[in-house]
């Protein structure tokens, strides 16, 4: 099927190298992980607050995402019981093992994990069938996981992720970087920014390779941030990549888990309307400016309530509660909502399906 090559991770064989991004809160659950599944690529669930439907999620909202995890990986089965579905776990989230190992459990596929460089990823995997993939956002980064696996579990990732800096939700880059590289400005040419970081990525890939001649086998590069039409597909594979990761897209599917009100946002934004903002994980992130984050910085709210979600957060000195405002974007609250995005949002027009989408990112149609 398609021009493009599969996507081979371990035994897992991707008919479309495409692989879906994690979403959370409640973006990328089993609707949309399946749907992209069932088409032949990789659907990533979200583990951020994936219990935030539970009905003691506000009482107890590790247990409540724990058990949502096998729920929602299996209504993903059942939408595409051949299809490769995994999910992805933020390195930031309190007891962070914990997750992995229920993951683990339920029977996932794949894990793939950033937010933070998850070192002893391959500790709570062993003996099972998960493959494991970091996320990566630059040589330095990769360099360091990669040795770290090495010399203390003696493995290499089964995949490496890469993302840039047109991804949505939490960047790997300080603001400096983000606005060194031009990613939201117009003053730098954009070919300039593109040429920037294909350089980082293909030292990704060059070091990559190196570790895959030492364990024999390949280890696939997946490229992610500003993917969003079959030609962005192209210019990663004309760079060496083995697949993409593509996540602000599937927002505006039918299939997307999201409320109407969180891709009716995507619609409407403009490109102005998408700017990059501090959170309480530590790291920048990319969102569309909204009433919520007007109020970000100007007033301080009054956190009453912690849920735990991180294992570094200070509630005295967060500009707000990420967990709170999460949930309100995946309850449809939407001027409560920090509405996370990618630098290409402001490209939806409709709602389309999955199908739609993957056919034409693989130049089918
Ligand atoms: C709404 C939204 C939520 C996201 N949530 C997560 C997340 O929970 N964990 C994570 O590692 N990445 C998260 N991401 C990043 C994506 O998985 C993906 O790598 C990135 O957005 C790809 O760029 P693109 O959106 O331009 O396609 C999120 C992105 C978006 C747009």
């Amino acid at each position: 099927m398609g021009i493009l090559k599969p996507l081979k991770i371990g035994e897992l064989t991707a008919r479309r190298p495409i692989v879906q991004g994690g979403m959370g809160v409640g973006i990328s659950l089993s609707s949309l992980a399946g749907a992209v599944a069932k088409a032949g690529g990789i659907g990533i669930i979200s583990t951020a607050q994936i219990g935030f439907r539970e009905p003691d999620f506000e009482e107890d909202a590790q247990g409540a995402n724990l058990r949502a995890i096998g729920r929602e990986l299996k209504k993903a089965r059942e939408i595409s019981p051949e299809g490769i579905i995994g999910f992805n776990i933020m390195v930031a989230t309190r007891n962070y093992a914990e997750y992995v190992k229920e993951a683990v459990k339920a029977g996932a596929d794949i894990i793939i994990s950033g937010a933070g460089l998850p070192v002893n990823l391959p500790e709570y995997v062993k003996g099972s069938k998960t493959r494991i993939a970091p996320i990566v956002s630059s040589v330095k980064s990769a360099m360091v996981i990669c040795k770290m696996w090495d010399r203390k579990y003696h493995v290499a990732p089964d995949a490496v992720v890469v993302e840039g800096p047109l991804a949505g939700g939490h960047l790997g880059f300080s603001v400096e970087q983000l606005s060194e590289l031009g990613a939201d400005t117009d003053d730098v040419p954009k070919t300039y920014r593109r040429d920037e970081y294909d350089k980082e990525v293909k030292g990704i890939i060059a070091l990559v390779k190196e570790y895959a001649a030492k364990y024999g086998r390949h280890i696939p590069v997946i490229t992610a941030g500003g993917i969003y039409d079959h030609q962005d597909v192209m210019h990663q594979m004309e760079l060496g990549v083995d697949g993409v990761q593509v996540a602000t897209r599937f927002v505006t599917t039918e299939e997307c888990d999201a409320p109407m009100a969180y891709k009716q946002a995507y619609i409407d934004a403009k490109k102005e309307d998408i700017v990059i903002t501090k959170s309480p994980v530590g790291m920048p992130g990319r969102a569309i400016k909204n009433p919520f984050l007007r109020r970000v910085g100007a007033e301080k709210p009054v956190i009453d309530k912690c849920y735990k979600c991180l294992e570094k957060c200070n509630p005295a000195a967060i500009p707000y509660c990420i967990t709170k405002a999460l949930v309100n974007a995946a309850r449809g609250n939407e001027d409560e909502a920090l509405l996370f995005c990618g630098s290409n949002a402001y490209r939806a027009t409709k709602i389309e399906t999955v199908d739609a989408v993957m056919r034409e990112l693989c130049g089918e149609c």
